[in-house]
């Protein structure tokens, strides 16, 4: 089954003009649009059920603690999780690492161990292994990423080398947000459990994109944003092991995660209210919610397939472009939804500016990936991502206005 082309109806940010012209928006791995259910989900908490969760005793109270808990059940059926309780909300894909770096990564890494990463990771998942590696003494060593400009993806037998049985994390991510690289996430997963390492994906870029089915994948933890699978900012969910989770320490402390508190400490409740401290982001998570709805209904089998189309198609029309160098796989290679590339002779942030004078939304820059841009000795690259609601003719818009833009830099 496609998708319909008559979804952009239900995205009313796309109804628009920008600089005169409709607006092409291509800059999806940074965040999506939202669905008017999404939206919708939300003001309809603020308009009639806006209360705080787990406290009150009152209609309003219940019937936020009701939504907000129904969208932690929901997010365990998106992602298959076993239990809700394996479902920790937080801010998003950087704090849910942040979670476990601090949390368990504080009670469990000494001197000797090693957390293993890969050179394509976004600094989210990349300077908190640093950080943990400074503060426990523990070695941070990276799979590397193969071919000159990424094509080949992450080096496996370099990782059948450095997964040791000092390995006590591997954190890799799903989708490179720069290559349009697509892991074997259960692969990994299966090689990283073979020396008894706990793995932990990144999946901020494949979560709105790919089926993603956590006790198939078989991770120890999944860290995701809402805001790049249609949903709200400021939510994001931590998947943990129900075990694992419950024999973590708080990340933070305060009211809403403990049991019982005297003057003198405080004992926690279990995962998922352990890592919850304080009110949480309840209109979000009931934005969320509608979220994993939206998605559903129309079918991720039916997405993945869409955008990987859409990304192919780009690759290719691009690759033939002179003056332009696409990163990650070839043409006619796997790739998730996104394609990035860099002109010979201009920098992405003028790439970028002169798109948008057709209407057309990239990212240009180093996409929060510094060291694997300098290892392919570029400053910044373009970097068109899409989605559900974008369409054929938008790459061909893409198209000619990269066209236009070489022919203006070749003077
Ligand atoms: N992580 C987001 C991106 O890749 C912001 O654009």
């Amino acid at each position: 089954m496609s998708l319909s082309p008559d979804l952009r109806l239900d995205f009313p940010a796309l109804d628009q003009l920008v600089g005169g012209k409709p607006l092409v928006y291509l800059d999806n791995g940074a965040t999506t649009h939202k669905p008017r259910s999404v939206i919708t989900a939300m003001s309809r908490f603020y308009e009639r059920d806006n209360s705080n969760v787990h406290r009150g005793l009152h209609a309003l109270s219940m019937r936020a603690t009701d939504g907000f808990e129904g969208a932690r059940a929901r997010a365990a059926r998106f992602i298959n999780a076993a239990h809700a309780a394996e479902i920790v909300f937080t801010r998003g894909t950087t704090e849910s690492v942040n979670l476990v770096a601090h949390s368990w990564g504080n009670a469990n890494l000494r001197a000797g161990d090693v957390i293993l990463t890969t050179e394509m990771e976004h600094h989210s998942n990349l300077v908190p292994w640093q950080e943990l590696a400074r503060r426990t003494g523990a070695t941070l060593r990276y799979v590397p990423v193969i071919g000159s400009d990424g094509e080949h993806g992450l080096d496996l037998d370099a990782l059948e080398r450095l997964l040791t049985p000092q390995v006590k994390l591997f954190a890799f991510t799903h989708l490179s947000n720069t290559l349009g690289v697509l892991n074997d996430a259960a692969a990994l997963c299966a090689k990283a459990r073979a020396v008894g390492a706990l793995t932990l994906i990144d999946a901020a870029q494949s979560i709105g994109h790919e089926p993603i089915d956590v006790q198939a994948l078989g991770c120890d933890f999944l860290a995701f944003s809402g805001h790049k699978m249609a949903g709200p900012t400021g939510i994001g969910v931590l998947y943990g092991k129900r075990a694992l989770l419950d024999a973590m320490p708080p990340y933070q402390t305060g009211g809403g995660m403990v049991v019982s508190v005297t003057y003198e400490g405080a004992t926690w409740k279990p995962s998922p209210e352990r890592f919850e401290a304080g009110t949480p982001n309840i209109a979000d998570a009931i934005g969320l919610s509608a979220a994993f709805d939206y998605l559903d209904a129309l079918g991720r089998p039916a997405i993945s397939a869409h955008d990987h189309a859409l990304a192919q198609h780009a690759c290719t029309a691009l690759s033939e472009l002179p003056g332009i160098r696409v990163l990650g796989p070839k043409s006619g290679q796997p790739r998730g939804g996104l394609v990035s590339f860099a002109f010979a002779e201009a920098h992405a942030h003028d790439v970028v500016t002169f798109a948008d004078q057709d209407g057309i939304a990239l990212r240009g820059g180093h996409h929060c990936n510094q060291p694997l841009m300098r290892k392919f000795g570029l400053p910044s690259t373009t970097r068109a991502s899409f989605y559900v609601y974008n369409t054929e003719a938008e790459i061909e818009l893409l198209v000619k206005s990269m066209r236009r833009i070489l022919k203006f830099f070749a003077g």
